[in-house]
């Protein structure tokens, strides 16, 4: 993204990056990519970690991603991963919240291998279920963890990014949401002045929930969104779903129609933040492997291609479960869903 400045006084060039200099008549148009920008285009294309760290506490979802793995996912394309965690069963019910050091050690350790492999990490704050339910009486307590994690991670490098909240939902309206978002970042701010936040909007991060985002006058914030349309497609068979889509199956995706849908909508997304001046990131999407294969990996190159066009970075839910693009029991890449990914990942050649 690019911001234009036609602004002649010294504070405006400043912050358009320019050489200051102060007279009448308007300065030549200057283009230059803000800081949220950059970072966002840093993100690039990304993986999610998913249905492990953000797995109850003590539950077991399967998933158990390894120092290798990291290397693994670097080495096919990736630039970054998400790293959802349930931060919320590793802190103390009542005042002062602490968040466990065992956890937050475990944390860290990942966060190191990742930065070692050349990754850049989202950290994210998953599946915070009270505070969906109950935002006020989670509010505090919201804003006691992030301060934690904030003072911990403050000495972090810019590859570490933070995301305040997964998909709000339920309770978490956008008029609760918007007020509680500026708290999450308030509690960063003293210990991580210029740390990347993501942030995204009500109703599990939609794309139609983007109007009623109201975000501070914050340069540093990257917006986020999840992508999972037509979800009759890609939650079909999904047992974790209510309602009908959990069986729905054998059914396909890919006519002109559908394509234009998908198009349609993040072109929406990449709308709204042309307007507002915030990078959009893709941080979930992905089709569950109930679907037809052959579909999912369509749909998946259109999602991550027209992302990339639009100038989104974006995150592929997830890497070794349901929607893995790895398959942990073989040992291996699925290697059609990893071509639609990363088109020019070192292992192509070889499936071809
Ligand atoms: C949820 C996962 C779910 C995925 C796709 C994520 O945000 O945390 O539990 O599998 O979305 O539905």
């Amino acid at each position: 993204m690019f911001v234009f400045c036609r602004r002649i006084f010294l504070r405006a060039s400043l912050a358009c990056g320019m050489v200051a200099i102060v007279g009448i008549g308007p300065v030549p148009v200057v283009a230059q990519e803000s800081a949220a920008a950059a970072a966002n285009r840093r993100l690039g294309r990304g993986l999610n970690l998913g249905n492990f760290l953000e797995a109850p506490r003590g539950a077991n979802w399967g998933v158990q991603v390894e120092d290798r793995h990291l290397k693994m996912i670097r080495e096919v394309g990736f630039q970054s991963i998400r790293l959802p965690v349930r931060w919320s069963d590793y802190a103390s019910e009542q005042p002062p919240y602490r968040v466990e050091k065992a956890m937050l050690d475990r944390v860290d350790h990942l966060l190191q291998v990742a930065h070692a492999a050349g990754l850049n990490v989202v950290l994210n704050h998953h599946h915070y279920q009270g505070l969906d339910a109950d935002p006020d009486a989670h509010r505090e307590r919201f804003k006691v963890i992030w301060r934690q994690l904030a003072e911990r991670y403050g000495h972090y490098g810019d590859w570490l990014y933070f995301e305040l909240h997964n998909e709000p939902h339920d309770k978490l309206t956008a008029e609760k949401w918007n007020a509680i978002l500026r708290d999450g970042i308030q509690a960063v701010r003293p210990s991580n002045p210029t740390r990347m936040i993501v942030v995204g909007p009500d109703r599990w991060n939609n794309i139609r929930a983007l109007p009623d985002l109201r975000l501070p006058d914050d340069p540093n914030l990257i917006v986020t969104v999840h992508m999972y349309e037509p979800f009759q497609f890609t939650h079909q068979g999904a047992s974790w779903i209510e309602g009908p889509v959990r069986s729905i199956r054998d059914r396909t995706w890919g006519t002109p129609e559908e394509v234009e849908q998908v198009q349609g909508m993040l072109g929406q997304a990449a709308e709204w933040g042309r307007q507002h001046g915030r990078p959009i990131y893709v941080g979930e999407f992905g089709a569950y492997s109930k679907a037809p294969l052959e579909s999912r990996v369509a749909w998946t190159r259109t999602v991550a291609r027209t992302a990339e066009s639009l100038g989104m970075s974006w995150a592929y839910w997830e890497f070794a479960a349901g929607f893995g693009v790895y398959d942990p029991q073989a040992q291996r890449w699925r290697q059609p869903l990893l071509d639609a990914l990363i088109p020019d990942n070192p292992l192509r050649a070889t499936s071809d």
